[in-house]
């Protein structure tokens, strides 16, 4: 029996954002699409004292909402709410544990998983009353969601008290950006062609983009926002697991620990910055009042729970750089924002020019690019030089390119859904190992220092636009521009 047939999921912060927006709506699908799922069984925890079927309640309003209207048909709501309940519990009260003890005595055989989707500061209090209440069994697994700490001591007082209770294959730390198909299509890209291995290095490639650009401002997260800013809510974990799986080298097996054990050498490939090369390489910004396809929005200082002082960065941008055989020499610029001009998450891979031009080139620069597209949709395309038709041999830049949601003529599965299959499998290859999570404070940490100490505050951009100035100077300098320039 596979362990996604009978599973209790136990979803801590239960009537939360994360639940409503992106964990149920992920298991209604897989719930919906699985033939037998006569042993599934979740269960929502919240502070708040609710009935069964009130939290169904709840959970079918946004399911409604964030479930795509095709796809949403009632009597496959109604099975799913057939698994769904709710405890109410204080996840810092060790005396509430034993309602959820109850409600588990009859599943000590069955895979249990803790998804702790609530505020990382209750993390290690949920895990240790678990561990005291005895709920903690062998086919059981925690989910972590990111942020892990703030700094890398933080980071490690989390995992030390996680260790003391979960063995790291049971502990899953989740970055959605690896569930999401785009991502994985490039670890199938890389190591499914042998196409472009050969040229997967210095010597052909001369600089590697990584864009995670959003819309939406701080979206009600205020004071979580705050405290947290881009460097650590978006570089530290999804832009440098991105830049992870372009530079890594191919792994001996697609098993969790080949792979991570891959990822982990780039991340300690990356060279560490001094506090003069911080201010040199790195860019923050904070936007100001603006314009997102023609309707004003307000800025960062003006947001609900932003203190009017704040100098917490919406805007990142980094010229990172790997030391390693493969890599040495090619910068790889990072770039994520909150309120920029579109949304747009890719990776950019631009190779290096012919060594002796022989032909003349218009519309654009006369190089081949490989561009993978995360976001709005999911992509590749190829940009290769062709002769301009007519009389002439002027050449220009024409793209092969792939649309996945149309190649496969399917639902694209949300990030969510495939991880939470993946923690329920207990297959660890797309989520994070410790030590590669060490290994990721340790090069972001110099550069949160090197900020506050230099005291300037961030860099101020209109929202709407791709980010501080300084931005297109940090890559203009080394002679190039970000894609969206070029
Ligand atoms: C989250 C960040 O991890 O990723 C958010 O905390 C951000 O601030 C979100 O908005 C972006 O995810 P996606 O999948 O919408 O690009």
């Amino acid at each position: 029996m596979a362990a996604t047939d009978t599973f209790d999921f136990i979803l801590f912060g239960g009537s939360g954002d994360l639940a409503m927006r992106k964990l149920l709506p992920a298991l209604y699908y897989r719930h919906r699409d699985t033939s037998d799922t006569a042993g599934w069984r979740i269960i929502g925890i919240g502070r708040q004292a609710m009935t069964r079927e009130e939290y169904i309640a709840l959970a079918h309003e946004h399911c409604r909402k964030y479930v795509a209207a095709k796809d949403f048909i009632d009597s496959a709501w109604t099975a799913f709410a057939g698994c769904l309940d709710h405890v109410r519990l204080d996840a810092t009260a060790a005396a509430d544990y034993l309602a959820l003890a109850d409600k588990l005595k009859d599943g000590a055989t069955r895979t249990r998983v803790f998804y702790l989707a609530t505020a990382p500061s209750l993390f290690t209090g949920i895990v240790e009353n678990l561990g005291a209440a005895g709920l903690v069994t062998p086919l059981s697994r925690v989910v972590l969601e990111k942020p892990l700490g703030r700094d890398l001591a933080s980071a490690r007082e989390i995992n030390d008290h996680v260790g003391r209770v979960f063995e790291e294959r049971q502990i899953f730390r989740i970055d959605h950006y690896l569930g999401k198909e785009a991502v994985q299509n490039l670890i199938a890209l890389r190591f499914g062609n042998a196409l472009f291995e050969p040229q997967w290095n210095r010597a052909w490639v001369r600089d590697v983009q990584i864009t995670i650009a959003e819309t939406v401002g701080v979206e009600g997260r205020g004071e979580f926002y705050d405290s947290t800013g881009a460097l650590r809510d978006m570089v530290q974990n999804h832009l440098l697991q991105l830049l992870c799986i372009v530079a890594m080298e191919p792994p001996a097996s697609i098993d969790a620990d080949r792979v991570r054990d891959e990822k982990l050498k780039v991340l300690h490939s990356l060279r560490p910055f001094s506090a003069d090369e911080a201010a040199q390489r790195t860019v923050r910004g904070q936007y100001r009042a603006g314009a997102i396809g023609n309707k004003p929005v307000p800025g960062y200082l003006e947001e609900q729970g932003i203190p009017a002082q704040s100098r917490t960065e919406t805007f990142v941008a980094i010229k990172a750089e790997l030391d390693n055989w493969r890599w040495a020499g090619v910068p790889f610029y990072l770039r994520t924002g909150k309120r920029m001009q579109q949304r747009l998450a890719e990776i950019v891979v631009n190779f290096r020019g012919v060594p002796h031009p022989i032909l003349r080139a218009t519309g654009g620069e006369p190089i081949n690019r490989l561009v993978i597209s995360l976001q709005p949709d999911e992509g590749l395309r190829l940009d290769l030089m062709a002769k301009v038709p007519g009389q002439s041999m002027d050449i220009r830049p024409i793209s092969l390119d792939v649309a996945l949601t149309e190649t496969y003529h399917s639902r694209q599965w949300d990030a969510y859904e495939r991880l939470i299959v993946d923690a329920i499998e207990g297959n660890l290859t797309l989520f994070m190992r410790r030590d590669e999570q060490d290994a990721a404070w340790q090069w972001v940490e110099p550069i949160m220092k090197a900020w506050d100490k230099s005291g300037q505050p961030p860099r101020s951009y209109p929202a709407g636009t791709w980010g501080p100035t300084a931005a297109s100077a940090l890559i203009a300098r080394d002679g190039h521009a970000w894609h969206e320039e070029s």
